[in-house]
């Protein structure tokens, strides 16, 4: 019975889990709200916040999963991609946590860890199978073969559509992370209140820069008529640059399932939290007669239960790193 310890540190939220035999028994996420008022995460006062927040967060996923440290069978952890400061401080930690308890270490890419969520709680998709990965750093169609045989077919050539979100909420002069209010506020807004251009990018992959740019203009024209223009009609501002961004991101994820001539789709990362593109993915499916996957919220964001899942599955292949492993700001899957 294989008892993993998951360790997340890539970004702003520490987190850690426990699974036992590839179930998750307990998934403890500490968010870093010191970068709210900064507009975005600021890398050197996250690392400082993971080294406060490490210990209390492991101590908590042991306790709520009911398991004493020497009970653990092994400890993976998050080695890349991410902020180097912020995989510093869960690499060192799961190193010497590892070398005191005398087990093995799992290092585990994020950008995998977030498609191998799907893997945690049935129905899980099976191979191969299309998945779109959209957080604040990645956009990315991968083409996943098996657990750890997966192929970027589509990616971002400029922003991630996370950061379409953040960016626009932004100017819409809203908190970071900006695109769960964006979500909210575009739940009461009309879709075709605005009209934004859609890229023309060849292939699978995407482009958000024009769109940020256009709604910058877009923005500085309606504001330059009405300087309440963004506070009376928020809803429909929103509505339709989500509207936008998610119907840039399924036209592609069509083309690729048709090309591909895979019947499966996934969407994984911290947009697939967005109501719009869980709604809009399943029409998609209902139209062409494909299967949806679609993670638990707690399962979108970053979360050590996904890095236990990937850890587990490269416990079951003996897949385990030495000591001299450091972290990988940049690692592609
Ligand atoms: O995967 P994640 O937690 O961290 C990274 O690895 O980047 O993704 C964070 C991103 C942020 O850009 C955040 O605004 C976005 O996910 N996000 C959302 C929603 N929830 C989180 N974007 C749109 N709608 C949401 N409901
Ligand atoms: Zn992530």
């Amino acid at each position: 019975m294989a008892i993993i310890l998951g360790i997340e540190s890539s970004c702003d939220e520490t987190s850690a889990a426990i699974s036992i035999e590839g179930k998750i028994y307990s998934n403890f996420i500490a968010n870093q709200i010191v970068h709210e008022k900064f507009g975005g995460v600021i890398p050197e006062l996250a690392s400082r916040a993971h080294q406060q927040h490490i210990i209390p967060v492991v101590h908590q996923a042991l306790a709520e999963a009911n398991i004493k440290k020497e009970d653990l069978d092994a400890i993976a952890f998050t080695r890349g991609p991410g902020l180097l400061g912020s995989l510093l401080v869960g690499t060192s930690f799961a190193k010497a946590f590892a070398l005191s308890l005398n087990i093995p270490l799992i290092d585990v890419n994020h950008m995998q860890a977030h498609i191998l969520a799907h893997f945690i709680e049935d129905p899980k998709p099976s191979f191969p199978f299309l998945c779109l990965t959209v957080s604040g750093g990645h956009t990315q169609i991968v083409l996943v073969k098996d657990y750890f045989q997966m192929e970027v077919i589509g990616e971002t050539i400029d922003d991630a559509a996370g950061e379409a979100f953040d960016k626009t909420a932004k100017l819409l002069n809203l908190p970071y992370p900006g695109g769960p209010l964006i979500d909210k506020y575009a739940k009461t807004g009309n879709i075709n209140a605005y009209s934004f251009p859609e890229p023309q990018i060849p292939g699978l992959d995407f482009s958000f820069s024009g769109l940020k740019t256009s709604i910058l203009y877009f923005l500085r024209d309606q504001i330059k008529a009405n300087p309440n223009f963004v506070e009376e009609n928020m809803s429909d501002i929103c509505a339709s640059i989500q509207h936008r961004i998610v119907s840039i991101l399924l036209r592609k994820l069509e083309k690729a399932a048709k090309e591909n001539g895979v019947k499966q789709l996934a969407i994984a990362g911290g947009v697939s939290a967005n109501s719009y593109l869980r709604e809009q993915i399943q029409a998609l499916g209902e139209k062409n007669n494909w299967e949806v996957f679609i993670p638990k919220f707690e399962y979108c964001t970053d979360n050590a239960a996904m890095i236990a899942i990937a850890g587990h599955y490269k416990y079951l292949n003996g897949e385990f790193v030495g000591q001299d492993v450091g972290p990988l700001a940049r690692w592609t899957i």
